[in-house]
């Protein structure tokens, strides 16, 4: 059996914030009501294109692993925000980790993109078909914003993640997976105004908006998670008890408390840093990977489950055994081009537009 090890991790994160005090500038909300009822204080609007996200984070990783790019058989990139559908993202990003050998693919799933990418690479990596892969959620969510409404304006972030599995005999990485679809809520979630459903010869298409149900959306989304992480249990042969990190998808503090009581875990367990970054889609998860290594969380050989639910309505869990390396081989210098606008300055335009 050919073990698919996570050898690298990696993140970027743009430098621009925006404040939920900076928001209250632009629809009518504040500070207060976006913390009590979603857990965020601020979310990064970035200044590059969902590439160059996925590119540093994915080269931070291949640093980490201390490999290059001509090393890697496959680039995954999940995302809902592509730079491009055609030529697909992945591609661009292949081109600039000088990943020439490697097959180049975009995976959405929406804010489970992450784990159904990480579960489609180690399965080809267990049957022998490749040997290194990395693997990376990358959005600009803000893109699609609808900055005159402020039930979806104050949810949403930017940014990427990215890990590096390798062929190992170590008994070690992606262990068990569940992934599945709910489409009979399809509905619920969605973005209007992309794909080529539009008849664009018929009227001009306007700004693109982020749709959703509320209160269906966090239902649904703590049975399911819930559910999906008991499956991936049971695959596994473990209890809750032996799990010693819970990395859940970033979408509301209020979601991920309820997951948390669901499944009885405590707090120094959880990994939680949607007060920095907002919902940032397939990212959230290899975001919250690399953070929970930098804080401590994340130890050698950590048993950890991660689960993840969005728009299809999309979900999956995944149980990880970390291997003992929680350094990396090489500390990169991958970095974004400096930005020198403030996060309002950013989508000053957009504002304008969506107001009009
Ligand atoms: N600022 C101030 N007030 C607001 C805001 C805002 N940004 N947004 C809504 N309100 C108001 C509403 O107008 C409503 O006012 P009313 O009572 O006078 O009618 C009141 O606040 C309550 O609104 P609800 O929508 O009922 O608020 P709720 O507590 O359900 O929280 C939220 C809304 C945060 C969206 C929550 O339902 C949620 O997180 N849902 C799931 C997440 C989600 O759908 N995310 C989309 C991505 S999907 C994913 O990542 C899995």
């Amino acid at each position: 059996m050919n073990y698919a090890k996570i050898t690298g991790w990696g993140k970027c994160i743009p430098p621009a914030k925006l404040s939920n005090d900076d928001l209250s500038t632009v629809v009518d909300t504040n500070d207060e009501w976006i913390k009590t009822r979603t857990g965020i204080s601020e979310r990064r609007i970035s200044h590059v294109s969902t590439a160059e996200l996925a590119t540093v984070a994915a080269q931070q990783a291949l640093d980490c692993a201390g490999i290059n790019g001509d090393e890697i058989d496959l680039v995954l990139l999940a995302t809902c925000s592509p730079s491009t559908l055609v030529a697909n993202t992945a591609s661009l990003v292949q081109k600039n980790l000088n990943a020439t050998g490697a097959a180049a693919c975009d995976v959405n799933a929406a804010c489970s993109g992450f784990l159904y990418a990480l579960q489609n690479a180690t399965a080809q990596i267990n049957a022998g078909m490749i040997k290194k892969a990395v693997i990376i959620g990358a959005e600009r969510m803000t893109w699609y914003v609808n900055w005159s409404k402020r039930d979806s304006a104050v949810l949403f972030g930017d940014g990427a993640g990215a890990v590096v599995i390798e062929a190992s005999e170590e008994k070690s990485g992606l262990l068990a997976s569940k992934t599945g679809c709910d489409t009979s809520n399809r509905d619920i979630l969605h973005i209007t105004n992309f794909g080529t459903d539009i008849n664009k010869y018929d009227q001009p298409v306007g700004p693109s908006d982020l749709l959703f149900e509320g209160r269906e959306v966090f239902k649904r989304a703590v049975k399911g998670m819930a559910e999906a992480c008991d499956d991936v249990l049971e695959q596994a042969n473990l209890a809750l008890d032996d799990i010693n990190v819970l990395i859940p998808h970033q979408a509301n503090l209020r979601i991920i408390q309820a997951i948390q009581q669901k499944l009885s875990v405590s707090d120094d367990k959880v990994m939680v840093n949607i007060q920095n970054y907002g919902n940032t889609s397939a990212a959230t998860i290899p975001i919250a990977i690399c953070e929970a290594v930098e804080q401590g969380l994340i130890q050698s050989n950590s048993k950890i489950m991660s689960a993840a639910f969005g728009a299809g309505l999309t979900w999956a869990a995944s149980y990880i055994q970390w291997s003992d390396r929680i350094t990396p081989i090489k500390i990169s210098n991958a970095t974004l081009p400096d930005c020198d606008k403030t996060g309002l300055e950013l989508i000053n335009q957009a504002v304008l537009a969506c107001k009009n």
